[in-house]
């Protein structure tokens, strides 16, 4: 846990941005994975961590906005739980190691919600993403599961987002520990991907780094000769000569900041000259938009002048024609570039998702695009000092995406199809790293940079 006194200004400055009521803010119950007692690993809520870092499960808390009152709800352990669990501080113990005064047993919460919808106060909750939390809220407030999404408090999450998406020191050292175990963990399958290796055990390994090394990964580990599928967690493939291997995965530390990398190696440790090409591109890519990223540049203004130098690089190479400017404004690159440059990254790897994507990643000022590319852009804001995001670009040729847009004629000015021939068995190509930005720019984090050039990423596997 971080100091008491974090945890107490960090609930400070959030009764500060809401106006009246109170704020109810749930903790994460354990969630059963084929037989009650066999649950998955808990995973605590990650607002409910960043105001209360409380990483167990069964809790609850009360703000009140209006007195100030903040009350923790939890129920202490009884002698059956001692056997099976060993001993646990009380939740008043619990409650006063993060600044808390008072705390009350589970069962009591529903009063106190009650007592405040009586008198006709807000009650601000935020979107529930567990169905044990859907049934609480539904329990406490009566409104059915179903219309929970639009009784939700905008105004709390927009107050959280505000808090969240500027990292404060302590946590940029938790996610630069999330970097480093990263890093192991890409470093290691760089140098241990061989020919006849199976995906899978290049994922296992990875998997233990991280979970040896902190909590577990941030998320399932994307790790597959077939890059061309953005999310591809089928790992049962044998490393064949002339594939490429797309590898995205990061760590969660045991306080529960994360990481997110992606390399692409070939998987016999040398890139053909038709993978060197695109590889060159997409890095060329994810170089700019590092060097792009700083205060007061919107990140999707950083986005499309990555999306700009793929454009480029694929008419270099005669895979794309026309005007390259105009390509991007039509949207033309995005069939090979169907996400987004980044997202925002911290207690969650797509930090805040649960709150809502648009709050997170837009604003008044910057909305988010319908066009197909653009609106997979998780971040769109003008970024700030202490911003933590992804730089994540990519080419990949998919073969069902081709033959749509080419039956369809979709972007046919800036698509050179007959050319497209060649690169339909290719696969993909992404390049990912993770920084924080500054006040003069963005820094690379984690204490090394996974090797990224063609040439640094043969020479790392050429003993393999
Ligand atoms: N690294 C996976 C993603 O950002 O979606
Ligand atoms: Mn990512």
């Amino acid at each position: 846990m971080f100091s008491k006194e974090t945890y107490i200004s960090r609930r400070a400055k959030l009764m500060e941005k809401i106006n009246d009521g109170i704020i109810l803010l749930l903790g994460n119950s354990e969630a059963s994975a084929n037989y009650n007692g066999n649950t998955y690993k808990f995973r605590q809520d990650s607002s409910f961590l960043y105001f209360f870092g409380l990483d167990e499960p069964d809790m609850a808390a009360v703000l009140d906005v209006e007195s100030g009152e903040q009350i923790l709800f939890g129920n202490d352990v009884d002698i059956d739980d001692i056997i099976w669990m060993g001993p646990q501080e009380s939740v008043k113990e619990k409650a006063e190691s993060v600044g808390i005064q008072k705390s009350f047993p589970m069962a009591e919460l529903a009063g106190c919600v009650a007592k405040a919808v009586q008198q006709g106060r807000k009650v601000h909750f935020l979107p529930p993403y567990r169905n044990h939390n859907k049934i609480l809220l539904n329990e406490l407030l009566g409104i059915p599961v179903g219309a929970l999404k639009e009784n939700v408090s905008v105004e709390l999450i927009k107050a959280i987002v505000d808090l969240r998406l500027v990292k404060e020191a302590c946590e940029l050292e938790e996610i630069e520990k999330a970097c480093n175990i990263g890093y192991a963990m890409h470093y290691t399958a760089m140098k241990m991907a061989k020919l006849g290796m199976v995906e899978q055990e290049l994922a296992g390994i990875m998997a233990g780094i991280a979970q040896s090394q902190g909590y577990m990964e941030s998320f399932p580990t994307i790790l597959s000769q077939n890059g061309e599928t953005l999310h591809n967690h089928k790992h049962h493939q044998i490393l064949t000569e002339g594939r490429m291997i797309v590898i995205d995965s990061g760590a969660e530390t045991n306080m529960h900041y994360a990481s997110d990398f992606t390399r692409t190696i070939p998987s016999g440790g040398k890139f053909t000259q038709q993978q060197k090409e695109i590889y060159q591109i997409v890095a060329a890519a994810n170089n700019l938009a590092v060097g792009l990223a700083h205060p007061g540049v919107a990140y999707r203004d950083v986005h499309l002048s990555a999306c700009r130098i793929i454009a480029q690089g694929l008419t270099n190479l005669g895979i794309m024609k026309g005007d390259v400017d105009e390509a991007v404004a039509s949207g033309a690159h995005a069939l090979f570039m169907p996400h987004g440059l980044g997202h925002n990254m911290g207690l969650d790897v797509h930090d805040m998702e649960d709150l809502g994507e648009n709050y997170v990643g837009y604003d008044d000022t910057i909305k988010r695009s319908t066009q197909f590319g653009l609106a997979s852009l998780r971040m769109g804001k003008v970024l700030q000092k202490g911003n933590v995001l992804t730089v994540e670009p990519g080419i990949y040729f998919i073969p069902a995406l081709i033959d749509k847009w080419k039956a369809e004629g979709i972007n046919k000015d800036f698509i050179n199809f007959d050319k497209l021939e060649s690169y339909r068995t290719f696969g993909g190509i992404r390049l990912e790293d993770d920084i924080v930005i500054t006040n003069e720019g963005c820094k690379l984090l984690g204490a090394k940079r996974l090797p990224i050039s063609v040439e640094d990423v043969e020479k790392e596997m050429a003993n393999n």
